[in-house]
């Protein structure tokens, strides 16, 4: 069973004078345009429930304004809910004291900002040991214990650099050294790449991998970018109007959209080089045919099976045993998109 980490449970969040005056309101079923126009009070996360997994990068994605940093400023407490609970490790965040949010803030979640947040007058070795200083090391202790994060995200050199003198990238290199030096569990990353050009962003992603290969933090990622959400994320939550629509993994999402909103985020990626044979394959019996590993592209997976004589193909897995099997029909199928027009699901115009 997944160890889960961060539990959210029935969270709302309404702006306004009198949140809990109108909670009520949402939940009767009362849309965020009316709650508005009606009652004066944004409607800012309804129902959420969200388990996070431990070790894994959970994905939040959404159009702007949807609820993504609200919800993400929950889990340190940024935020106080209207209602509901934020879990971690059988810790409940809202009961914790002054004190205990600030050893929880300063140990144990750390964030990456989208504009960086670094300290213009501190030098990168500074802002870097920053996270370190304010859990009460002496400056030149918390310099040493991260040079290490320095040189792993690419910064060896620039310590004594300031940030105006970095690019976007090395910036946000500093944010993430920053983070990661605190020895934090969890990472909380609000759009943390967003503000980077696609090639540096892409970068960036593989620095994070990487680290998290060795690592194994527990990553809140936040994103508007759906190729990002694929490219990193273990699951993947969908949020509209403060409502999850949709979670989990990446690859059923993409095959199974529950509606036109999830539809028209998922509709134009390239389906050949994202989704994998394991996603459509027949589980169980194998068939005579070349062999193909379960994480293989449809794309790729198309050439193999496109000029076997089976017109088929055995699925493996990474040790080599039999997990299912993969017709041509099956892969064309898989390439076209689903037609979300017949999901009786469908609730969103
Ligand atoms: N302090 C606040 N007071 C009033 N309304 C707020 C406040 N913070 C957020 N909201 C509202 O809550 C909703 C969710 O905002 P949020 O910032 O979480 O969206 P988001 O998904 O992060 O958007 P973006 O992609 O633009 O960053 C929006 O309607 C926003 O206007
Ligand atoms: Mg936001």
């Amino acid at each position: 069973m997944t160890d889960i980490k961060i539990k959210i449970e029935s969270l709302y969040k309404i702006f306004g004078n009198k949140p809990a005056s109108v909670l009520q309101h949402v939940h009767d079923g009362m849309s965020k345009a009316d709650l508005l126009e009606k009652h004066g009070h944004v409607l800012g996360l309804k129902d959420i429930n969200v388990d996070i997994p431990a070790r894994g990068i959970s994905v939040i994605m959404g159009l702007s304004g949807s609820g993504k940093s609200t919800l993400i400023r929950h889990i340190n407490r940024l935020i106080e809910p209207t209602a509901g609970k934020v879990i971690i490790d059988d810790q409940d965040v809202l009961a914790m004291n002054k004190k205990q949010l600030g050893d929880f803030r300063r140990h144990k979640a750390s964030m990456v900002f989208q504009k960086f947040g670094l300290h213009v007058h501190k030098t990168v070795a500074e802002n870097v040991a920053y996270g370190l200083v304010i859990q009460g090391i002496a400056l030149k202790e918390a310099k040493k214990q991260s040079q290490k994060w320095l040189d792993r995200v690419g910064l060896a050199g620039f310590e004594e650099h300031y940030p105006s003198q970095l690019s976007g990238g090395m910036q946000q290199r500093v944010g993430l050294a920053r983070a990661l030096a605190t020895d934090a569990e969890i990472l909380l990353m609000d759009e943390a790449f967003s503000a980077l050009d696609p090639l540096i962003r892409t970068d960036m992603q593989d620095v994070l991998l990487d680290l998290q290969t060795e690592l194994h933090k527990t990553i809140v990622f936040i994103t508007h970018d759906l190729d990002e959400a694929l490219r990193i994320g273990d699951n993947i939550a969908i949020l509209r109007d403060g409502a999850v629509i949709q979670q989990g993994e990446p690859q059923n999402i993409i095959i199974n959209p529950a509606d036109d909103y999830i539809f028209d985020f998922v509709k134009d990626i390239n389906r050949g080089r994202v989704l994998q044979v394991k996603t459509l394959m027949s589980t169980g019996t194998g068939i005579s045919g070349p062999d193909i590993v379960e994480k293989t592209v449809l794309e790729d997976a198309l050439q193999v099976i496109a000029n076997a004589d089976t017109k088929a193909a055995n699925i493996v897995d990474e040790g080599g045993n039999t997990v299912g099997s993969i017709t041509l029909e099956q892969v064309v199928k898989g390439l076209a998109r689903p037609d979300v027009e017949t999901n009786p699901e469908s609730r969103y115009r």
